[in-house]
């Protein structure tokens, strides 16, 4: 029997994961399914186990069910455990489920990609919830000079950059105490969703900065637009998106694919 893989979302019709996976499937002369899964808002752990009872052998999992995946795992790779989030399920041969958290190494390897480096430079991340959650642990082991974390919400940008203290030079608050210049500033808020932009102070980029959209789309997301207005280098999502799924393909067959010309096919096909 094929090898079944899926990814778990509400809604999900709109993923991309499934033409991803199978640019990468062909290209590496692998057999393996893989389909996407609207799970019922209220029973994650169902869909998982049925899915497993027909066969499947691991899931991408997005949005809203990132955190219900980290509840239901056996067991927890070191990254998933402090992202408190699992996007990549895996059905180990003893039956068990091991959970792993590949969005973050995602990020820093399409960073690295775009020519951007990490270490020494001054970071700006915006946004507290989940999505910035999972990527500060990948983003401090970088080495940053220093993070930091700045939410429309300022007290749960603290209590963030209080769980990675011990990680490196953390900081956060509203964005109304956003000072001085970045090298990098990426956007991990909902807010390009909806059109909006943070309020941020317009001596913001260091010069050469890059700013960074964890968001994508045929056209450049509103904060792009004002950072390249700025001077800054524009980077949007889909390299994260592409860059994460090649590492859950890693983790199940243990085999890399090749992610540029994948990330090409997919940028023409916005
Ligand atoms: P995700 O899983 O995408 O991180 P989340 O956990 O709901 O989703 O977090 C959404 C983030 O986007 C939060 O940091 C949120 O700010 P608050 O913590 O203050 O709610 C941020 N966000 C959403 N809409 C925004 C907007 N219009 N302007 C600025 N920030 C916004």
């Amino acid at each position: 029997m094929t090898d079944r893989y899926c990814v778990f979302g509400h809604p999900v019709t709109h993923s991309k994961s499934p033409a991803i996976h199978a640019a990468f499937a062909a290209q590496i002369g692998e057999a393996l399914e893989y389909t996407a899964i609207e799970a019922p808002l209220d029973d994650f752990a169902g869909a998982w186990r049925r899915f497993v009872a027909e066969g499947g052998r691991g899931a991408n999992v997005t949005v809203p069910f990132k955190e219900e995946a980290f509840r239901l795992c056996d067991t927890l790779s070191q990254r998933a455990r402090r992202a408190g989030a699992v996007n990549t399920l895996l059905l180990g041969k003893n039956g068990l489920t091991y959970g792993d958290t590949t969005d973050g190494v995602g990020l820093v390897r399409d960073l690295k990609r775009h020519g951007v480096t990490l270490a020494g430079v001054r970071l700006l991340v915006l946004g507290a919830g989940g999505a910035v959650r999972g990527v500060l642990a990948p983003l401090l082991a970088e080495g940053p000079a220093s993070l930091r974390v700045a939410n429309r919400t300022a007290a749960k940008a603290e209590a963030l950059a209080a769980d990675f203290r011990d990680l490196g030079e953390i900081a956060g608050g509203g964005f109304n105490a956003v000072a001085g210049r970045f090298d990098v500033v990426i956007n991990g808020t909902s807010a390009s969703l909806a059109g909006d932009l943070p309020p941020l102070p317009d001596e913001l980029f260091a010069a050469g900065a890059t700013a960074y959209d964890m968001m994508y789309g045929a056209a450049p997301t509103v904060f792009l637009r004002w950072a390249t207005e700025r001077g800054a280098r524009p980077v949007d999502g889909l390299g994260m998106l592409v860059e994460q799924a090649a590492e859950s393909f890693f983790q199940w067959r243990g085999k890399r694919p090749d992610t540029p010309p994948v990330l090409e096919a997919l940028r023409a096909s916005l």
